[in-house]
């Protein structure tokens, strides 16, 4: 008898696997992404990214999961023992990611409270770098910050609470109250935004079409790169959410479910946020166009100007967004953090509980650097390169051992088929093996080029090279020093037989 944890239901995967996906990038990330790469025309490349990169390479990752039945690291090493490094590579990436993603959920967690008396004053933007972050120099640490250090605490006491209780117990109930609280709260703001004055010019600004941009290679980079991470594949998490599903279950169906539910989310966040936008820019009797962020200008520096504008309500608008960012980051959170505690449970055969301690309490360390006064520049370091050099660079490499030096399509494509509604046929393997590596092979070309030619924010070089650029290698790094450790006894290299 296997004894790996499973989900209960077929739903409770799919929410965990929606709850993974929908993060802080749909929220802040692809309205501003969309805007900038055609408005209404964005829509062509974006579907189209969905179609032949996303939603196949999540089709893939959770068949890996499934049929091999490992975390991230010895799923690959299941299907070929010389590429386990790629596994822990992934979940090294995803460590990383976790240190500081944790930060902003903790951000998010203040301003929630923040909102209920405007603590920010007529002056967001210097309310969140002096008074909130005390942001120093780049590359100074200069203290820890007790306004982020304390929300930061609580985020971690939440998400390493929730793992230890499990897959079932854990994830899954976690989920099964976060999404349904996170959608209800969402739509609350959606519709709250499009009935403020000025939506209507917001809303425009963000679907009018710019064709002219449609041919442009960087908009199709830009609809890729929102889709890779959108989906969070490549951080070794839906492989190892996957390996949780019953031996027998639906996959490629699951798969669509997931990338839609997840781009549903993001197509109401563009309508959300634009709203929002378009009565800030009517409020100021400027063009939309002049009020257009993202990231963490978006969350911590525009939204609170826009909640201080609210005719009404926006104690309760406020806090609604920023508990929608605080759940939206939290169930991805646990997303990230699982592939590390998987990877650490399978390779020494410890129990949960001290791979939970193990992982999550190293992760929970690392993440104090982001709560120093130098915390958000080399948050927004880390974060730039890890996406371009990490992500990007993992997907790359996965599809071309999986699909050219390993030669898996073909057995994954019979095992997905074997389970699920949806045929796969030589689409499938058409944008795995060509379209997919083809762009992403382009769009590293382009990084960096991109970044030897300009330091990234203007940042001082010596600065970005360790904060950013060593950043990138060690986690490859680490890749091949996990793999070097030997396997416990306990654990099974073979494929476990499907009974
Ligand atoms: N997919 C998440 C989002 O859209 C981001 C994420 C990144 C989630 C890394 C987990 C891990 O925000
Ligand atoms: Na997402």
């Amino acid at each position: 008898m296997e004894n790996r944890p499973q989900w209960g239901t077929r739903a409770g995967f799919i929410l965990a696997a929606v709850g993974s996906a929908v993060g802080l990038g749909n929220i802040w990330r692809f309205p501003a992404v969309a805007y900038d790469n055609g408005g209404g025309a964005f829509f062509i490349p974006y579907l189209f990214a969905l179609l032949t990169a996303g939603i196949p390479l999540l089709i893939m990752e959770f068949t890996i999961g499934q049929k091999y039945r490992g975390s991230a690291p010895l799923s690959y090493a299941r299907m070929n023992k010389k590429y386990e490094w790629l596994g822990w590579w992934q979940v090294a990436i995803s460590f990383v990611i976790a240190t500081y993603y944790a930060v902003i959920i903790a951000w998010a967690m203040s301003y929630a409270l923040f909102s209920l008396n405007l603590k920010w004053g007529d002056d967001p933007t210097s309310f969140l770098v002096g008074e909130y972050l005390q942001v120093a120099n780049p590359g100074e640490f200069g203290g820890m910050v007790p306004g982020v250090l304390i929300p930061l605490i609580i985020v971690w006491v939440i998400t390493l609470g929730i793992l230890f209780k499990g897959v079932k117990k854990g994830i899954e109930a976690a989920n099964r109250i976060f999404i349904p609280a996170l959608i209800i709260l969402f739509l609350f703001i959606v519709v709250r935004a499009i009935t403020l004055d000025g939506a209507a010019a917001g809303l425009e600004a963000f679907f009018t079409p710019d064709w002219s941009q449609i041919a442009s290679p960087t908009v199709w980079v830009a609809a890729y790169g929102q889709i890779f991470f959108s989906l969070s594949i490549a951080f070794a998490i839906m492989i190892t959410y996957s390996s949780y599903l019953p031996r027998k279950t639906d996959i490629t169906n699951n798969a669509f479910i997931t990338g839609f539910a997840n781009s549903s989310v993001e197509l109401l966040a563009g309508i959300g946020v634009f709203a929002a936008l378009g009565f800030m820019a009517a409020q100021s009797g400027v063009d939309v166009s002049e009020v257009v962020s993202s990231g963490v200008g978006l969350a911590f520096m525009v939204f609170p100007q826009i909640i201080s504008e609210m005719p009404a309500l926006s104690g309760a608008f406020g806090a609604a967004f920023f508990i929608c960012l605080t759940l939206a980051g939290l169930t991805s959170l646990m997303s990230i953090v699982e592939t590390f505690v998987a990877g650490i449970e399978d390779k020494f055969k410890v129990s949960r509980t001290k791979a939970v301690l193990v992982g999550g309490g190293l992760a929970a360390l690392v993440s104090l650097v982001f709560a120093t006064r130098g915390g958000l520049n080399f948050l927004d370091a880390a974060d730039y390169f890890i996406n371009n050099f990490g992500v990007a660079l993992a997907g790359l490499v996965e599809v071309i051992i999986v699909v050219w030096v390993m030669r898996e399509l073909s057995n994954l494509q019979k095992h997905a088929n074997s389970m699920s509604d949806i045929q796969l046929g030589g689409w499938w393997k058409l944008c795995l093996g060509f379209i997919t590596p083809i762009v992403l092979g382009y769009m590293m070309i382009q990084n960096i080029y991109t970044n030897i030619k300009e330091n990234y924010e203007g940042y001082p070089t010596g600065f970005l090279i360790w904060s950013g650029w060593a950043v990138a290698v060690l986690a490859i790094i680490l890749g091949f020093v996990f793999m070097a450790l030997k396997w416990n006894k306990g654990t099974e290299l073979d494929v476990p037989e499907n009974k």
